[in-house]
């Protein structure tokens, strides 16, 4: 339906599409904030926004104190303690073409009563998440999120663990009391390597490195968040206990001298010319920078005249962001090849006549699965409209249907899988039943293309980490015939002579690799069982399974029951924490394929799976909930967790009311103050060290 014109509306049809317009960006805003899973793009999102305020400028009565142009993002999850910022986290305002930026200028020109050329700083626009670090005599106390711009989520925990960010302040002359603001992120490297890992261990990938910071750091458990590719770049600050710097360019300089990155495209330039080179400077760097940006931050450079000029409700006047616009292109859809990934989910891939989409040649993007197909109604010989999304992945927007040659079929998605052995494609359902849109080839190990990538992802760092035996040599071995199963790893010493003989593998590299797979004999429980790559058992997971059941013989026998359905050994499984119907069903389904259970068992008898430590029952906290707070002085935090979760205790990052205990070191913050609240047990470290006995 094509949308009124502004212009020609009435009140009445103001209202209505006011309603409509709140109800979708609020939707659309916990779709961003919460789940971190967009629907929309962003510039999709901006005209929503737009809209919106334009109406309201033609109609200002009908504003209401709801109005999404009054929100910044949305409410918190209920998951994280809250943190009232001292100074709120507002949001800029955009400017999409050069007459805006032309136009920003002269309104701090007229604000001011300036004639003279303006001083700005030109910032890349990061797109990650904003976040706001409290140091205390140099020390870090919180960290938050932005939430809704007053009051954030305490993501303390997580923050500590990204490298990027000083636990201590470097340097000297930083005020007593800093809240740091700047934005996590995560770089392109980053992303391609988080979703390839979680694709491997059939677990949830991201849309773009966005959300996948976004998801990343706006996790329960901390130790997800430190082996997320995090990175951190300071530019601006909160709640300060004094001044430190005169000009927003000098405050760069300071962050940067008290240890936190900052953007090196940063640049100081002098009126609107200024804005524009500085624009298009940016333009050509974006698609070298290895990380997303979303255009240009302008801010007025001198501070005092910041303080000056000030804010219009939740945008400052001293500040804006030229947004990039959407970066799109037109080519020919060329065909449509099917990816198998190692869990057997069938990707179907746009292979494109390559084009140039800002300034990145594109010639494949992602059809994610047959109903995006379906939807688009994408056919082979289409012209279709591509996307960079974020920065990185191309999306396909549309299909130009006025350019479909005659007799463009409708795509059929394949029955069986591209492989040789043809498997058939079974629609994968979800725990309870329920269709979902992946297809998934049946075949498992004796579907060659997963083999490959089970096989990488066995032998990949997190799991059994085989020095010596990367893609390349996995590769090579898997050619010849020597490595087709996990087992075979094991048994390639038996192919020494043969390795010495081909002319690529130096007599050094040899024994390296051999004595690399040696090492790997005693595995511990937990890597074994992540090594197997089933589907939704991820390296948690694996760890939760091994302490639960803590030998491989245990393992063993009750994934045998699993498969077969026994009421009790499912019941177990079940009960273990963070393992729902989808862990089950995935391990049933594994453990019924004989094929499955014959590697597993030709694994073992090449292994020396050790026991893991099952969780004591018998201590004064098995079972207990606790949190950590604050700064601990007679332990890390690492050892307090593994000590605490030894002892049969649960660790958590946040108080609710299910926690038992809190511990609490000086510096502890807001979640002393909800355990306060909820009536939880708050202890000293030395209480806690007493109470679990030394
Ligand atoms: S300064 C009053 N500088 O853009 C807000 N923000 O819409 C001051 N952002 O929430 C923010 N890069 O998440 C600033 N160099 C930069 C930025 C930047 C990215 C994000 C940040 C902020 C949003 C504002």
């Amino acid at each position: 339906m094509p949308e009124t014109p502004i212009d020609a509306m009435t009140e009445e049809q103001a209202v209505l599409e006011l309603t409509r317009l709140a109800d979708e960006i609020a939707h659309h805003d916990l779709r961003y904030h919460q789940q971190d899973d967009p629907e929309i793009s962003d510039a999709d999102y901006d005209a929503l926004k737009r809209r919106n305020a334009e109406i309201e400028a033609r109609f200002p009565h009908l504003m209401r104190d709801n109005s999404p142009s009054l929100r910044v993002g949305a409410a918190r999850s209920e998951q994280f303690a809250p943190v009232e910022h001292g100074v709120p986290m507002l949001s800029l305002d955009n400017a999409f073409s050069d007459e805006e930026a032309v136009e920003f200028d002269a309104r701090v020109k007229r604000f001011l009563r300036l004639d003279e050329a303006v001083a700005y700083t030109a910032e890349p626009k990061i797109d990650g998440l904003s976040c706001s670090i409290r140091y205390e005599k140099g020390v870090l106390v919180q960290a938050a999120t932005r939430g809704d711009g007053k009051v954030g989520e305490d993501v303390t925990a997580n923050v500590a663990t990204i490298g990027d960010i000083p636990r201590r302040l470097a340097g000297t002359g930083w005020p007593d009391v800093v809240e740091v603001r700047g934005e996590v992120y995560i770089s392109h490297e980053g992303f391609l390597a988080l979703n390839a890992a979680n694709e491997a261990a059939g677990q949830k990938t991201y849309a773009n490195p966005r959300n996948a910071a976004a998801g990343s750091l706006r996790q329960i458990d901390p130790r997800i968040s430190a082996a997320r590719p995090l990175r951190f770049f300071a530019y601006a600050w909160g709640l300060i206990s004094a001044p430190f710097a005169e000009t927003q360019w000098e405050a760069l300089q300071k962050l940067k001298a008290w240890g936190f990155p900052i953007t090196p495209q940063s640049r100081r330039v002098e009126g609107v010319e200024g804005l524009f080179e500085a624009y298009r400077v940016m333009e050509v760097e974006r698609p070298k920078l290895g990380f997303d940006i979303d255009g240009v931050v302008y801010k007025v450079d001198r501070l005092d005249w910041q303080q000056r000029l000030g804010f219009v409700t939740r945008t400052p006047r001293w500040g804006t962001a030229r947004k990039f616009p959407a970066q799109q292109a037109r080519t020919l859809l060329e065909a449509i090849d099917i990816q198998v990934g190692r869990t057997g989910a069938l990707t179907p891939v746009a292979r494109l006549t390559p084009v140039t989409v800002g300034g990145v040649s594109v010639t494949n993007a992602t059809l994610h699965n047959a109903d995006e197909i379906a939807r688009l109604d994408v056919r082979v010989g289409d012209t279709v409209i591509l996307q960079r999304a974020g920065d990185v992945i191309p999306q396909i927007l549309a299909v130009v249907a006025e350019e479909r040659p005659k007799g463009a079929a409708p795509y059929v998605f394949p029955h069986e899988c591209p492989c040789p052995l043809k498997t058939p494609v079974v629609r994968e359902t979800t725990a309870t039943g329920a269709d979902t849109v992946v297809r998934r080839c049946s075949g498992e190990f004796a579907c060659p293309f997963q083999k490959l990538a089970h096989l990488r992802h066995f032998v990949s760092r997190r799991a059994f980490d085989i020095e010596g035996l990367g893609e390349k040599q996995l590769v090579a071995f898997h050619e010849r015939g020597w490595i087709n199963a996990p087992a075979d790893i094991f048994r390639l010493h038996e192919k020494r002579e043969e390795l010495l003989a081909t002319e690529r593998y130096a007599e050094t590299s040899v024994k390296n690799l051999l004595e690399g797979i040696e090492a790997r004999r005693p595995i511990a429980l937990d890597r074994f069982i992540y090594g197997l790559g089933i589907r939704h058992i991820g390296e948690t997971t694996a760890v939760v399974m091994a302490r639960g059941y803590g030998s491989v013989a245990a393992f063993l026998e009750a994934m045998d029951k699993v498969a077969a359905r026994d009421p009790e050994a499912v019941e177990e499984l079940d009960a273990m924490d963070q393992i729902g119907a989808a862990v089950i069903e995935a391990a049933a389904g594994f453990f019924a394929e004989d094929h499955n259970r014959a590697m597993v068992e030709d694994l073992n008898g090449q292994l020396r799976v050790q026991d893991a430590e099952k969780p004591k029952t018998d201590t004064v906290v098995a079972g207990k909930t606790v949190v950590f707070t604050g700064t601990l002085e007679r332990m890390t935090r690492d050892e307090a967790k593994a000590q605490a979760e030894r002892l049969g205790a649960k660790v958590s990052g946040s108080v609710s009311k299910k926690t038992d205990i809190v511990v609490a070191g000086p510096g502890a913050g807001s979640k002393l103050k909800t355990a306060a609240e909820l009536g939880v047990q708050v202890l000293t470290e030395d209480e806690w060290i007493a109470m679990v006995g030394g």
